[in-house]
């Protein structure tokens, strides 16, 4: 079966990732994506395989994109998925990233984007951003680095930030940037996690809690 075998392939990868990008991230992610795609009416087969293929061409983890999604397209006509699929496939996982902030149009790419957001929210979010934080050697929080409004996705990927400011920057924006609305009460509790969460930290920061 071709989801098994793109299982298998995308474990292969990821098996050692520890920026917030591992083996179960993906699994997560694919388990939500289907769920909306049932809700949602949406192609199963292409939500299931672009969501299991979503972090695999990723700049974060590979050297060169190009050469990522060309692998990805020869081990996807390797098992013989039509074209139409491959190509619907192929256009997701290009589009979706955060950073690069595209308009979508397939319903398939939002429920794929809607599920990698809720992931990065709620409590599996938090632990994620600190994670994410450590591996790159940014500090939990510093008061000296102010929250940075729009910038460039050179400046998002490497100027300097906290895992705090991280939730300023982007995570506390996502609930509104959701497509479905399933997705959009899933975010509900997770968002509303974050905002105690801060509430909490800052109390504690200062030593009043
Ligand atoms: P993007 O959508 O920006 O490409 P990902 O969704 O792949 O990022 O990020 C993976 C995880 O790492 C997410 O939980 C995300 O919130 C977290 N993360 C990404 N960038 C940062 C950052 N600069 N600081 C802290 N956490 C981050
Ligand atoms: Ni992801």
């Amino acid at each position: 079966m071709i989801i098994e075998r793109t299982e298998d392939w995308v474990k292969e990868r990821l098996a050692h990732d520890t920026t917030g990008h591992d083996w179960y991230h993906i699994d997560r992610v694919r388990k939500v994506a289907v769920m909306l795609a049932e809700k949602e009416n949406a192609d199963q087969q292409i939500v299931e395989l672009a969501a299991l293929l979503h972090d695999t061409i990723d700049d974060k983890i590979v050297a060169n994109e190009q050469v990522a999604v060309e692998e990805v397209k020869k081990f996807l006509v390797e098992q013989g998925l039509p074209k139409p699929a491959l190509y619907k496939v192929l256009a997701i996982i290009q589009t979706i990233s955060f950073s690069k902030g595209q308009e979508l149009s397939l319903l398939e790419a939002k429920i794929v984007q809607d599920a990698d957001r809720l992931d990065a929210i709620g409590a599996i979010g938090i632990a994620r951003t600190f994670q994410y934080s450590g591996a790159r050697n940014q500090p939990i929080y510093d008061p000296t680095l102010s929250v940075r409004g729009q910038m460039t996705r050179e400046e998002y990927r490497h100027g300097k930030s906290s895992a705090i400011n991280h939730f300023y920057e982007k995570l506390l924006q996502l609930k509104d940037g959701l497509h479905t609305q399933t997705a959009k009460e899933v975010a509900e509790k997770r968002h509303a996690l974050m905002e105690q969460f801060l509430d909490q930290f800052f109390l504690e920061w200062e030593g009043n809690a």
